[in-house]
C-alpha cells in the first residue's frame, strides 16, 4: 500500500520530521511505500477565495499544489504531519489544507453534478508535536486536520501526538515515542 505523508515543519531535522522518520520505518517494516513531501521545499500560495473551484472542482493557482492534487488522488492513505504553531498547524500545512478548498468544492458543490464518487477505503492520519504538555494543545490541529480530511474524501484514521518536545534533537532522545511511531505506521498499512 501506498503512503503519502506531508510534513509541515520548516525545520529541517527537526522534531516532527524525526517522528515521521519512524513512522515510515514501521509503515516500510509493515510491507508498505511511503513518499514523504517537504512543504517547505514547495511553493503552495495561499487559497485567494476567487470562487473558481465551485465551478470546475480545479484550483486556478497554478503552482506546486497541482501535483500535490494528483498524488492525493492516486493513495489509500494519507498523512499530514506538523508541529504545533499557536495551537495550530504551521503555515505551510495551512496552505496546502486551504487550497484542499477545490476538492471540497467537487465534493460538496459538484458531487450533485455526478463528478465526485466516495472512497470510504481511504484514511488520513496526523502525526504532531508540541513544545508544552497542555490538555488541549493538540485540539485547535485536530479539529482542523479532520476536516481537512472530510474536505478530500478521506475518513479519519487516528493521531499520532507527542507533548513536551521542542528543541531540535528532543524527538530523536524519545526511545519510547520513537518506537509507538513505528507501531502506528505498521498500523497505518495493516
Ligand atoms: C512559531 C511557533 C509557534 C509555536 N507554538 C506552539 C504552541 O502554541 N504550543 C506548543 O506547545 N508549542 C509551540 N511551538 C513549539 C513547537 O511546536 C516545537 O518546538 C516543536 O518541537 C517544533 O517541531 P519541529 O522541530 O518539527 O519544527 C511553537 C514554535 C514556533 C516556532
Amino acid at each position: 500500500m501506498k503512503v503519502l505523508a506531508f510534513n509541515g515543519s520548516p525545520r529541517r531535522g527537526g522534531n516532527t520530521q524525526v517522528l515521521l522518520s519512524s513512522v515510515a520505518q514501521g509503515v516500510e517494516s509493515a510491507g508498505g511505500e511511503i513518499e514523504i513531501i517537504r512543504l517547505a521545499d514547495l511553493n503552495i500560495s495561499p487559497c485567494l477565495n476567487c470562487g473558481g473551484c465551485d465551478k470546475t472542482g480545479v484550483c486556478v493557482v497554478k503552482d506546486d499544489m497541482g501535483l500535490l492534487y494528483a498524488k492525493m488522488d492516486e493513495v489509500q492513505r494519507i498523512i499530514l504531519a506538523s508541529p504545533i504553531y499557536f495551537y495550530g498547524v504551521t503555515a505551510q500545512a495551512k496552505a496546502l489544507i486551504d487550497r484542499a478548498q477545490a476538492l471540497w468544492s467537487r465534493k460538496y458543490i459538484l458531487k450533485k453534478k455526478g463528478e465526485w464518487r466516495e472512497n470510504t477505503d481511504r484514511l488520513g492520519f496526523f502525526v504532531s508535536v508540541a513544545a508544552t504538555r497542555g490538555e488541549k494543545v493538540f485540539d485547535g490541529a485536530v479539529l482542523t486536520v479532520k476536516y481537512f480530511y472530510d474536505a478530500i474524501g478521506f475518513g479519519y484514521g487516528g493521531a499520532l501526538l507527542v507533548k513536551g518536545i521542542d528543541k531540535r534533537g528532543e524527538m530523536a532522545k524519545a526511545g519510547d515515542k520513537l518506537s509507538q511511531a513505528e507501531e502506528f505506521g505498521r498500523r497505518i498499512v495493516t
